[in-house]
């Protein structure tokens, strides 16, 4: 994707496309009035038929229209001016986009940057508005070629602003939007490829690529060897049962100072669940290869990172592996020594993730982080409990809570803090072990960061369950990048960047 910051007369600007924004009743935005009298009234006379009364986002194309240097203009509904808030502007926005998409269209300007929707300045503006063009503009490409009839996807996306002296801040909307918009696609390509070659070698080789890129990312990983040679015997025993060696991927960005302690991302990256000996029933069995969506946004998020370029300290660390039933597989009742000494009496080889992230998490105590934050599709239960719209947020500290919460809501990315009581611990008893990997039926998504909760006792932590919002199923199937958004958002907070 690519974009700048356009201002000027509006009328004299040449593109396919202006996209113009129309509030109900009929009520032309100052963009809007600008091309309405160089042109004579003829969006007056357009919108007095009628056609894009009605909902937000209806939208209507108008050609060959007098004195206007467009060849095109998209005129899209935006609701009532009073309410238009984000929401309202998404949904337009979304909208103008499925129709040049559509009209094939590769290339356009927005005037919709300029509406300044209720609590979004240009930057916040211009910023979400071409991670939503990147997210219109995806393709999954590498193991399905594009039907030649498809239309191309949108490759330029200027953008409009009324006020000349906004350009600086919505140009650093335009730089921040593309650098997290590229973190956002490589999650989302790596999500999408299937298990059979987004292996842990495979999501390795990628996060040596995206160091490659970068002279402040350095990536190194660790084999199984390794990892033996240092005891992460609960990891371990999840590879057992697959013929594909597992990983612990750790890339480390350097952009502040040797004393800034080290921001920790740790994402799961669990390649293929298929629950090893406790097996999944088959149904949807195939979105198991999304079990590794957390350790791709880990390395998604080094991606934007570096094109952000922060002057922050942040590690990410991808432990990477396959859950399958094999006759070297955990079994229902076996016994491990985790990295951190505990022992764990695996009762379902399905609650594997917690398995792979508790060795993470313990070896991530040698960087002395400043705070560490795990993304993991980890609980079904999570997604019975707050659906498909919010990652579920547990921490053990309320000031890095609030922190995440309002990152979230800063690039509508959102999550929604769970209780991590002591109460729910006792769960977790084990008659032969330090504790079991499963806490019986009720509240699973909690008591599965309780079992983390055993691991991140060093430092000041926060679990991400992202099992309802790493990608959406049916007929819209597909990984959704989350939550790089966020987590940008986050680290550009830290670095007091983020507004
Ligand atoms: N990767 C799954 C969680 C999952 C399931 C995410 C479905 C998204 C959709 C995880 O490894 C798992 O299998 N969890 C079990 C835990 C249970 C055995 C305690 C689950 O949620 O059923
Ligand atoms: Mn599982
Ligand atoms: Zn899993």
């Amino acid at each position: 994707m690519q974009s700048k910051i356009i201002h000027g007369d509006l009328s004299q600007l040449a593109t396919p496309c202006l996209i113009l924004g129309v509030f109900s009743e009929r009520q032309l935005s100052e963009a809007a009035k600008t091309i309405d009298s160089a042109s004579n009234g003829a969006l007056t006379a357009v919108l007095e038929k009628g056609d894009l009364d009605g909902k937000t986002g209806s939208t209507l194309m108008l050609y060959g229209v007098n004195n206007v240097s467009a060849e095109r203009l998209l005129l899209v509904n935006c609701g009532k001016h009073e309410e238009f808030d984000r929401s309202a502007y998404e949904k337009a926005m979304k909208a103008a986009l499925a129709r040049l998409d559509s009209a094939r269209l590769d290339s356009a300007l927005c005037a919709l940057t300029a509406l300044e929707p209720n609590g979004m300045d240009s930057y916040q503006c211009v910023r979400h508005t071409l991670l939503l063009a990147a997210q219109s503009a995806y393709r999954y490409t590498q193991t399905k070629k594009p039907a030649t009839e498809a239309p191309a996807p949108l490759a330029t996306l200027e953008c409009w602003i009324e006020d000349a002296s906004q350009t600086e801040l919505a140009e650093r909307g335009v730089a921040h939007g593309l650098a997290i918009a590229a973190g956002v696609a490589l999650a989302r390509d790596l999500g999408n490829l299937p298990g059979n070659i987004c292996t842990p070698s495979y999501l390795a080789d990628q996060a040596v690529a995206v160091g490659e890129q970068s002279d402040k990312l350095k990536v190194e990983v660790l084999d199984e060897d390794a990892m033996a040679e240092i005891g992460m015997g609960a990891l371990l025993s999840v590879s057992h049962g697959s013929r594909q060696p597992a990983k612990l991927i750790v890339m480390h960005y350097r952009g502040g100072s040797d004393e800034d302690k080290p921001i920790v991302l740790v994402g799961k990256g669990l390649t293929f669940d298929a629950g090893g000996i406790s097996i999944k029933p088959s149904e949807a069995m195939d979105e198991m290869k999304y079990d590794m969506c957390g350790g791709a946004s880990v390395i998604g998020t080094l991606r934007a990172l570096c094109a952000l370029d922060l002057p922050i300290n942040v590690i990410g660390v991808v432990p990477a592996s396959e859950n399958l039933p094999d006759g070297a597989a955990n079994k229902p009742g076996d016994i491990v020594t985790s990295l951190s000494g505990q022992t764990i009496e695996i009762l379902n080889t399905d609650a594997e993730g917690r398995l792979i992230l508790c060795d993470a998490l313990t070896y991530v105590e040698r960087f002395e982080p400043a705070l560490v934050v795990d993304m993991a599709t980890l609980t079904g239960a999570c997604i019975v409990g707050l659906g498909r719209h919010p990652s579920g947020l547990f921490s053990n500290d309320d000031g890095l809570a609030d922190a995440l919460t309002q990152a979230g809501e800063a690039s509508a990315d959102r999550v929604w803090r769970m209780p991590l009581w002591d109460d729910y611990q006792q769960q977790l008893d084990s008659n032969f072990a330090d504790m079991a990997n499963i806490g019986g039926r009720d509240g699973g998504a909690i008591t599965a960061a309780c079992f983390l909760s055993r691991y991140t006792k060093a430092y000041t932590w926060a679990h991400l369950d992202i099992a309802g919002t790493a990608w959406l199923t049916g007929k819209e199937k597909g990984a959704t990048g989350r939550p790089v958004p966020l987590l940008s958002q986050f680290l550009l907070d830290r670095a007091g960047q983020g507004a």
